[in-house]
């Protein structure tokens, strides 16, 4: 696997790979990769000739309070991982390569970028679809691949590559899961062990949800309704604590429900009626980490 820091080395092979006939695959990550990051570089080895895979931590799609200082960096690591995956190309520039002073371009895909995850990390999404242009500029990939674990990433950013004619097929992975149900997160390495089991609530109040589905219910409604009461049980659990508990060191967080919405996976606008396929997506804090995780019903899972 050849590595690469500076946009003129990464573009030159990427370029080469492609003028030799080989048909070119891209895998964006922020590293602390895990096995949800390892299926898409496996999908893109399985469609693409060459496979390259990017580790960024993008700063400008963090806000002035979020985790940028704190996100886990496991480089060497990363790098041994994509090594055994059979990547071809990894692209880990600085921040300065990708942002130089005086940079003041942005990618905005309006409205979209205000919803979801949008609406309660302004900035995020416009920090997000400017990193991954200019990857797509600089990798110029016939294929990129990203997780359904990030449903309105995927929303914004097929918006983007539609709206401005990116010349890249753009595959979406199924989430991959912990064997408890907890989708795979880098920022799962934040939770105590007590916060992870409270972190369990996201995927039981879809679970509650999808089976709700298969029984006939479709007024998103009513399933957003007991989706959220499971997240009151939660609650309810921790109020029932004994003091003993209470007073343990690794104390139960509070589980705080940032939205819990039922969308057409495309808009992301609010359905009514789930008959015709809909997106269901939660985010939550546990403790101070955001979580979030969806199930798509009624609709081809990806
Ligand atoms: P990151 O959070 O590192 O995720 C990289 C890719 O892995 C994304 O496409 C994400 O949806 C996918 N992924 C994460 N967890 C997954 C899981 N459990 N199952 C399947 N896929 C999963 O998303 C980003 O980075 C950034 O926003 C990025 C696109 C790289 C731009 O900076």
């Amino acid at each position: 696997m050849n590595l690469f820091t500076t946009i003129a080395e990464m573009r030159a092979a990427s370029r080469a790979a492609r003028q030799a006939g080989r048909r070119l695959g891209f895998v964006p990550t922020m590293g602390a990769l895990h096995e949800g990051h390892l299926s898409l570089v496996r999908a893109a080895r399985a469609c693409c000739d060459a496979v390259t895979a990017s580790i960024f931590v993008n700063p400008t799609q963090f806000g002035p309070t979020e985790d940028l200082a704190k996100y886990p960096r496991s480089f060497e690591r990363d790098r041994a991982m994509l090594e055994r995956e059979g990547v071809d190309l990894l692209f880990a520039p600085f921040v300065e390569e990708m942002y130089p002073a005086g940079a003041v371009t942005w990618v905005t895909v309006d409205e979209l970028s205000s919803k979801l995850d949008g609406r309660s990390r302004p900035g995020h999404f416009r920090g997000v679809t400017t990193v991954v242009s200019k990857l797509f500029h600089i990798v110029e990939p016939d294929a990129a691949f990203f997780g359904q674990k990030d449903a309105a990433q995927v929303a914004v950013i097929r918006r983007m590559v539609r709206d401005l004619n990116f010349p890249v097929e753009i595959v979406v992975c199924p989430i991959v899961r912990e064997p408890d149900g907890l989708a795979m997160s880098s920022r799962n390495a934040y939770l105590s062990p007590t916060q992870r089991k409270q972190a369990l609530v996201l995927h039981r109040s879809l679970a509650r949800v999808e089976k709700l589905a298969e029984c006939g219910e479709r007024s998103a409604k009513q399933l957003i309704a007991a989706g959220r009461e499971e997240f009151s049980r939660e609650k309810l659990s921790r109020q029932e604590l004994t003091g003993h508990e209470r007073s343990g060191k690794d104390v139960f967080a509070e589980v705080k429900l940032d939205y819990f919405a039922i969308v057409d996976p495309d808009t992301l606008d609010p359905v009514d009626d789930i008959s015709n396929g809909a997106l269901v997506a939660v985010a939550a804090l546990v403790g101070s980490t955001r979580l979030i995780d969806n199930i798509l019903i009624n609709r081809s899972n990806p």
